[in-house]
């Protein structure tokens, strides 16, 4: 018979589908919080390039990211399971121990996202780089207490 083996095709095909999605699964949480962080550097990467004069300041486009940064903060709570350290994450486990101090950092990084969109919506072209400052340094003392450096030599 042809049939079956054809039959047979397809099962082997979709059991190694489902498998592949199980195991996507299993990595699915870090992977959705790397590729929002990456996706946050982008957005700080926009508005650094505005501050330094890099790229001339655009209202609009500086709004945007901040306000993308605000809409990716809140997602930071709900993609750190308990038990989603280790490799290939850079999680520290203190983030667990101490999930309180770990959200708070999340939700200043939303807040100073919101400020610093309304900023520049008011049209405050003038100060809005001291909002940007506020939410660089957001991003970096969550970092220096839940993520694991990548270099001894770093000292802070
Ligand atoms: C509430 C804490 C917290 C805040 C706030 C935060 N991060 Fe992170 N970030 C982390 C942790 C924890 C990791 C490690 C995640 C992992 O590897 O599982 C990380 C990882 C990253 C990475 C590496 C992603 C990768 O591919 O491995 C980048 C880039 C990054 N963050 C950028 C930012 C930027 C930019 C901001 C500010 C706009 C920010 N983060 C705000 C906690 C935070």
């Amino acid at each position: 018979m042809v049939l079956k083996p054809v039959r047979l095709t397809m099962l082997a095909c979709l059991l190694s589908a489902t498998f592949a999605l199980a195991h996507e699964g299993a990595t699915g949480v870090v992977k959705e919080r790397m590729d929002l962080m990456k996706r946050q550097q982008d957005d700080m990467k926009l508005l650094g390039d505005m501050a330094k004069g890099k790229t001339s300041f655009d209202a609009v486009k500086a709004a945007e990211a901040a306000r993308d940064v605000s809409l990716t903060a809140k997602k930071i709570h709900e993609l750190f399971p308990e038990g989603s350290a280790g490799h290939p994450s850079d999680a520290l486990p203190s983030i667990w121990k101490e999930w309180d101090r770990f959200a708070g950092n999340a939700t200043s990084l939303e807040s100073a996202a919101d400020e610093l969109a309304s900023s520049i919506d008011g049209n405050a072209a003038q100060d809005w780089k001291a909002g940007f400052q506020k939410l660089t340094d957001a991003c970096k003392s969550c970092h220096q207490d839940f993520r694991a450096k990548k270099k001894e030599s770093e000292h802070h």
